[in-house]
């Protein structure tokens, strides 16, 4: 680590934060890329959120992530935002402005089609899948959408929050986002470019989502955002039936870049050998409970 008292200053807010990669990540490149900069968990108590959020910009920090459980307060206490915030009503990262103003950013949407793109440059977004309708849900779908999706379709075990987040993409998409049954029925499968899991199914502790994947057509790509553990049992059934997968750590990865270029002062690369660093994380005994920031 290469610090002086110029060192650009960056961390993640959460209670608890032990569990969080992203200081590994952004370590990662600040180290790669030798910017005299550190980015540090800031385990900040509910109660001391606001407080946190006035202090952080006159201690000279250049901006923070936001994990569980603050992303929906943070968006009351940033001073403006950008349009996938504002939509989800989520804010996962903080960019403090010269004059100590506040951005608030939700780059999980982005971060997720960037991803999806990486991994498949020759997607077509023809129908698509979304399964759940919490924050992650709400991201992907607007992303999907945003990037020309011409049918979405969405189904929750909790119908209401599926229909109110339907209703919600429908005002800026009319006509292309319906609602399914949960689970889903294989008609609602037979024609899918894209499948993506956005519920916690799966991950270590939850129960696995079970879904007969045999009606997916042969070139449907199957996403799951979950990624404790990587290998889910979806994209395990998924594999087996030789369809191609996008796993949880990419969109993991590609939503910390827009706030690394922002601290960072530069716009950092996602390759293997950053993968392979979060792998060995993540492999690493007793980590469990791990969130997206
Ligand atoms: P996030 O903001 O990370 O998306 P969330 O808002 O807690 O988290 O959403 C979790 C999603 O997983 C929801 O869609 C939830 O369904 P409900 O809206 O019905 O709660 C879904 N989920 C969690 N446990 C589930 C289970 N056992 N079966 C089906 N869906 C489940």
């Amino acid at each position: 680590m290469l610090l002086s008292g110029k060192a650009r200053l960056a961390g993640v807010l959460g209670w608890p934060v032990a569990h969080s990669l992203s200081p590994r990540l952004h370590g990662h490149w600040f180290a790669r890329y030798r910017i005299d900069g550190v980015y540090v968990p800031l385990p900040v108590r509910p109660e001391d959120l606001e407080l946190a959020f006035r202090a952080l910009p006159r201690l000279g920090f250049l901006g923070w992530n936001v994990t569980i459980p603050h992303k929906e307060r943070a968006f009351a206490l940033v001073d403006r935002r950008d349009a996938a915030a504002e939509r989800t009503g989520v804010v996962n990262t903080v960019l403090v402005h010269p004059d100590g103003t506040l951005e608030g950013r939700n780059t999980d949407g982005a971060g997720f089609l960037a991803h999806l793109r990486a991994e498949y440059p020759d997607f077509v977004p023809a129908t698509a899948l979304v399964l759940g309708a919490g924050g992650a849900a709400r991201a992907v779908a607007f992303a999907l959408l945003e990037a020309g999706c011409a049918q979405l379709r969405l189904c929750n075990r909790t119908s209401a929050r599926a229909r109110a987040l339907a209703a919600d993409l429908a005002r800026l998409f009319p006509d292309r986002v319906l609602v399914c049954d949960w689970p889903p029925p294989p008609a609602a499968l037979s024609d899918l470019a894209l499948l993506v899991n956005a519920t916690s199914l799966g991950m270590t502790g939850q129960p696995p989502l079970l879904l007969d994947l045999a009606p997916l057509p042969a070139g449907a790509i199957v996403a799951d955002l979950v990624y404790v553990p990587l290998a889910t049992p979806l994209l395990t059934a998924a594999r087996a039936r030789g369809l191609r997968v996008l796993d949880g750590l990419g969109m993991l990865v590609h939503q910390a870049v827009p706030g690394f270029a922002w601290w960072g002062g530069r716009v950092p690369e996602v390759d293997e050998e950053l993968r392979r660093c979060l792998l060995e994380a993540l492999e690493a005994p007793a980590r469990t409970g791990l969130s997206v920031h």
